[in-house]
Parts: structure tokens; sequence; C-alpha cells
């Protein structure tokens, strides 16, 4: 079954404006169902979790470990246990670096972590912050992470954890995380996915894919910001020391030291973001009336459509545009597998450089005119850098998109051009 776009869009209010929005990757619009969730627990239902006994605290609790429930369902984890609530995917991933790397002898100042150049900056610093050895992952010409590289850090080097994203939240590329996984778990080593872009591109399935944790935010999936999610498998979870001290996080507490909850409350200290959980199953409620075949072939036409007509663009080069590494040593059958790879994973958004035109004039000339599109590093410094450029223009794309708000878009980046240029 083909979406009806225009049933969908109707249910955004935002876009009742005259607004192209493509900035989903920095956050997705909500719909009616989500705005109405938050305005009816605060309106009528609420109450803290896990401390009163009174009938209002006893339904909060319940819709709050309901959703719990639901994020369990989604990413299909094992158990709700393993689903923690925290207040971003940036801060599921330092509650990982902190706490995991805390236990373990080796990540903190002596063992290692492997990175990809793909990654965002919420996937770099927290491991720099817990003094791991970083590792990186080199891309080729066509932004598929070289995995040739992974082989030989697992072999060579004492590896503890491969932090990866799901999805580059500037190429749309989609490292292989299955093979990754594999390798990494071959070598004794865990894997940590980025899961912020991917989350609301793709289905995740968390069994199958085998990682050992998953970050990501509830804000780029149709629901509120103030939410993350972490997965984390049971055993790992169970063994690692909490990362935020306070109320709801202990069994008992003394006047010389406490002795933590079980999972998930280990790793929820104070007070949850409870109006945002029931938020985020609103909106995963919501998501589960599309299937997730028709979710990818109308985002993948939508980003078909934006390459064809934006590559026309004089002097518009799409993103990696990149030469390849100088010690790439590869034979030409290998290229055309990797360019295949590329065209088929590629997902989400696409970001461009124009020539002798900065992206922030760009972007500002089109914000006039209610196209939203985002300028900048788009916090992947390392990425543009092994671009070689400062920055670039991305385009990101949201179940509500069109191909007729994608021509607008390319007629408005011409006439900006002539403009700026
Ligand atoms: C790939 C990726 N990882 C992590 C993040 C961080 O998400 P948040 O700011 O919601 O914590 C983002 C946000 O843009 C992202 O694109």
């Amino acid at each position: 079954m083909t979406l009806d776009i225009s049933a969908i869009r109707r249910q955004f209010p935002i876009l009742d404006q005259e607004l192209i929005y493509l900035d989903s990757a920095a956050t997705a619009q909500k719909p009616q169902i989500v705005i109405d969730a938050l305005k009816e627990f605060y309106a009528k239902k609420n109450a803290n979790v896990h401390r009163g006994m009174h009938g209002l605290a006893e339904q909060a609790t319940t819709a709050y470990e309901n959703a719990r429930t639901s994020v369990q369902k989604f990413i299909n984890a094992a158990s709700p246990e393993e689903i923690i609530f925290t207040k971003s995917c940036t801060e599921s991933i330092n509650l990982v670096a902190n706490s995991y790397s805390s236990r373990r002898e080796g990540v903190r100042g002596r063992g290692s972590v492997v990175l990809s150049l793909l990654e965002h900056h919420s996937n770099i610093v927290p491991w720099m912050m817990c003094g791991a050895h970083l590792h990186w992952i080199n891309i080729d010409e066509y932004g598929n992470t070289r995995l040739e590289q992974l082989d030989t850090y697992l072999k060579q080097e004492n590896i503890e954890l491969v932090a990866i994203t799901g999805q580059s939240n500037v190429l749309g590329t989609r490292p292989p995380l299955k093979e990754i996984i594999q390798k990494a778990h071959a070598a004794g080593a865990y894997v940590l996915v980025d899961a912020a872009q991917l989350v609301a591109h793709h289905q995740v399935n968390v069994q199958e894919l085998d990682c050992d944790f998953l970050a990501f935010s509830a804000h780029k999936l149709y629901g509120p910001t103030g939410i993350g999610v972490l997965y984390g498998k049971r055993e790992l979870l169970e063994k690692m020391p909490p990362f935020i001290g306070g109320g709801m996080m202990i069994k008992e507490a003394t006047q010389t030291g406490f002795t933590p909850a079980d999972i998930p409350q280990k790793f929820e200290g104070g007070t949850p973001p409870i109006a945002q959980a029931i938020g985020l199953a609103a909106a995963l409620e919501w998501l589960e009336q599309f299937a997730w075949k028709d979710i990818e072939e109308h985002e993948h036409a939508l980003l078909k459509h934006a390459e064809h007509i934006l590559k026309n663009i004089d002097g518009l080069k799409i993103l990696p545009a990149c030469h390849p590494e100088p010690d790439e040593g590869r034979h030409a059958q290998d290229v055309m597998v990797r360019r295949a790879h590329h065209d088929m994973e590629r997902s989400g958004c696409l970001s461009f450089v124009l020539d002798k035109v900065h992206p922030h004039d760009l972007t500002d000339i089109l914000g006039e005119q209610g196209i939203c599109l985002r300028a900048g590093h788009h916090c992947a410094m390392p990425l543009h850098k092994r671009l070689n450029i400062p920055a670039s223009t991305r385009v990101s794309f949201g179940i509500y998109n069109t191909i007729q708000e994608i021509d607008i878009l390319a007629d408005a980046i011409q006439h900006a051009q002539k403009i700026l240029q």
C-alpha cells in the first residue's frame, strides 16, 4: 500500500503554515496525537512515578511503564528492563561511556574504542571524555565505512567496544551493522549503535542485530524532546554501576553508602521524563499504523528525486564528493561493489556544497522563503575534515515530505545561487 501523504500531512499541525520542512534529521515534526498525549497527561493525569500511593501516581506509573514496554516492542528487546529512559541519545551514550568504562579496566585510559569517521560528536566526545584510546574507521569515496580497517584494529589492538552510527546524519549512508557486530563479537568486543537517525527510517530489531547497546532520541522519531532511550543487554546493564545518583535509583541508602536498585531504575536517578515517555509511546503507536516497507519506499523515492534534480544544478556537489585515500589499493570490481552498496544504503538525508556559496548564506535565503534546511558541520567535524570542507548544506526527510517540495527547493537553490555567486 502506498502512503497517503496528504492525509499524513494533515495530522501535523505545524505543516499548516507556509513551510517546507526539510530538517527532520535535526528534529522531526510532531503529529497531533503526540501533542494531545502530552496535553492530556498534564491536564488530567500528572503525578510523579514510582513514589506516591494515590490513584493519580499509580496511573502515571502505569503509563510510564507501559511506555517502556512500547519501546521494548518497537526495537524488539528481550525485556522492558533492558530499556532505560534518559534525556537524549547523547545522554544514553554518555551513560555507557561513563558507567561501562568505569566498571571495566579497559576503556578508561587503557583500552580501546573503535569509531567511524561518520560519527556525530555525541558518539565521539563521550569516549574522549572517558579517556578511551580511539581508533578511527575511515570512509571511502562513496561514504562507505572501510571495514578492512575494522578487521585490522580487531586483530591488532585490544578493542573493548565498537561505537558506530546506524545511519550518518550527513551522508545518509548506513554502515553494515550486522557484519560489524559479528566481526566485533568474534574478536570479543562489544558494540554500541548510535541509532539517532536510523530509527525513524528503518525497522530496528536489537535481538536480530545482536548489538550490545543502542541509543536514540524520541524527538527525531516524531516524539517529544527531552527523552532518549538506551537499550542494553540485560547481563551488561546488570553489571554496570549507576551513572546518575539520586532518588529512584537505590534499593537502600545509609549514612555510609547505598545499594543500587535493579535495572532499569538503577539508571534512572531523579524524576524521569514522564510526560515525554507517554508522548514517545503515542508516537510509536502512531508510527505503527504504517508498514516500514511503505515508509522506506516513500523516503527512498524522495531521496532519489532529490539526488537526480540537485546534481543537475551547476556547481552543486552531493557529498561525499571526496577523493580515495592514497593507501586504498582497490581494483575496479571492488569499486563497483562499493558503489552499488552506496546506492542502496543511503537514507534519510543528503548533504551538498555549492560552488562559491557559503551554506549559511544559502540556508539564510531559503529560510526567508520558509524552506528549512540545515547548514554547518552538523556536529560531525571529523567527517567534514575528511571531506576537506568546513561546512555543508543538509536536506533531510520525514514521512510527510513530498516530491513537489523538492522541486520547489531546487528552484529556490538556483534562484539563491544567482543572488549569491
Ligand atoms: C547520528 C546522531 N547521533 C546522535 C545525535 C544526538 O541526538 P540528541 O541531540 O537528540 O541527543 C544526533 C543528533 O542530531 C545524530 O544525528
